[in-house]
């Protein structure tokens, strides 16, 4: 039986190594490359509260990831099978380290922003 997330360390890791599977992905690599140019010790840490926030309610993150990502999307648009590469990304990435109450809820959250923001994105 896997653990489940307990706490931010385990957020750290899930979301270090999503995005170590992002930066190879011939899909996705190119929004945080060419497009956004990301600062990875910038944006890590804010995807960690984003993340820690949505599992454990800390108040750790006040962004606006729609307006971020429809900053992005004029750049470069973002498409339902972008969309769908990344939640394949993530759920792989979450049921290959955790197990539990919080890896599943986890995975409910990505599902849902990422259906909301398509709708809003693509319609
Ligand atoms: C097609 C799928 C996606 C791509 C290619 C993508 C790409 C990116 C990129 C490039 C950034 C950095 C933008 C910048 O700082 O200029 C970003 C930020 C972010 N993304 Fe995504 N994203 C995707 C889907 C999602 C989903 C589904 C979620 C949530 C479940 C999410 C959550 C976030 C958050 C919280 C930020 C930080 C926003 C902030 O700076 O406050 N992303 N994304």
């Amino acid at each position: 039986m896997k653990t489940d997330i307990e706490n931010r360390s385990d957020i750290e890791h899930l979301v270090n190594s999503f995005y170590s599977k992002v930066k190879r992905d011939e899909m996705l690599a190119p929004f945080f490359g060419k497009v956004a140019k990301i600062n990875w010790k910038q944006h890590l840490p804010v995807m960690y509260n984003f993340w820690e926030n949505a599992v454990f309610h800390t108040g750790t993150y006040h962004g606006n990831p729609m307006e971020v990502h429809r900053q992005l999307s004029a750049k470069k648009s973002l498409s339902p099978v972008h969309f769908k590469r990344w939640l394949e990304l993530f759920i792989t990435t979450v049921d290959d380290l955790y197990g539990g109450n919080n890896a599943e809820n986890i995975k409910q959250r990505a599902i849902s922003i990422a259906t909301v923001m398509q709708i809003k994105l693509i319609s």
